[in-house]
């Protein structure tokens, strides 16, 4: 039995009932969640199991008291693991070969996969409270070494400017969705801060540089209503070594057609 496997990101693409922007756009995934699809061909009734919840690259503590492990747990071990969880079942119902209920397939697909996407680059996203890796305030010294820490000072003239600026922007989200930083459009060195809703990743011209879960479950437990106190707070283990390799393109993801 041949079976029906296809790039995550194509597949998203298809089942994108309403494209973000122009319909030839990429989305971008991060490098450490790609996870290659595998198949049992030798059994036709075999399920592939294709994705897999990451691991963290940092222990469930690590984020306090910014994030409290409670949330970190409950957040990568539950509400990630249900994306994924959900995702391969829609992978399944599509290797079945019955596109009866072809539209309800692609929509969870589409939906769980964002969420997975999302989910995969928020985690790398952060870095252990102190590290050295999340440094709150990229500085003068740091910008010779870095060219992002150069952009967020040329356009913005501090890094706690631009921290404002992405909790202003915040603000405009009414429901659910992520906050990020990204750079472009296209081959611009240029960073800005912009919103996608529910778990629409964040796709070109745009190259993602970090993402902030804005969704309830991601600061509930620990600061109640209070958004705002959330992403004061989560500045403080932002990981700018990830990001400024994301802003630099060395570990840029792949993009629709790329297998992964
Ligand atoms: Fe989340």
């Amino acid at each position: 039995m041949k079976t029906l496997l296809l790039p995550l990101t194509l597949l998203l693409t298809l089942a994108s009932a309403t494209p973000i922007a122009d319909p030839t756009a990429t989305l971008h995934t991060p490098d450490l969640h790609r996870r290659q699809a595998t198949t049992t061909s030798s059994s036709p009734t075999s399920t592939p199991s294709a994705y897999a919840l990451p691991t963290l690259p940092y222990g469930l503590s690590d984020l306090e008291p910014h994030i409290s492990r409670e949330i970190v747990e409950t957040h990568h071990t539950k509400h990630h693991a249900t994306f994924i969880s959900n995702m391969n079942l829609a992978v399944r119902d599509l290797q079945s070969g019955n596109i009866t209920n072809i539209a309800n397939i692609l929509s969870s697909f589409r939906y769980n996969a964002g969420a997975h996407i999302n989910h995969s680059l928020f985690w790398l996203s952060l870095a252990k409270t102190n590290s050295t890796q999340a440094m709150a305030t990229p500085s003068r010294e740091r910008e010779a070494l870095s060219s992002l820490t150069g952009q967020i000072l040329s356009q913005w003239g501090s890094y706690d400017a631009m921290w404002e600026a992405l909790v202003e922007k915040a603000k405009e989200l009414t429901g659910s969705g992520w906050v990020w930083l990204v750079r472009g459009p296209g081959n611009l060195n240029t960073v800005e801060v912009k919103l996608t809703t529910d778990q629409t990743p964040m796709m070109d011209p745009w190259t993602p540089i970090f993402c902030i879960d804005l969704w309830e479950h991601a600061y509930y437990p620990q600061y109640k209503n209070d958004k705002m106190a959330y992403l004061r707070s989560i500045k403080n283990i932002i990981n700018w070594d990830e990001a400024e390799k994301r802003y630099s393109k060395t570990k840029l993801s792949p993009v629709v057609g790329t297998e992964w």
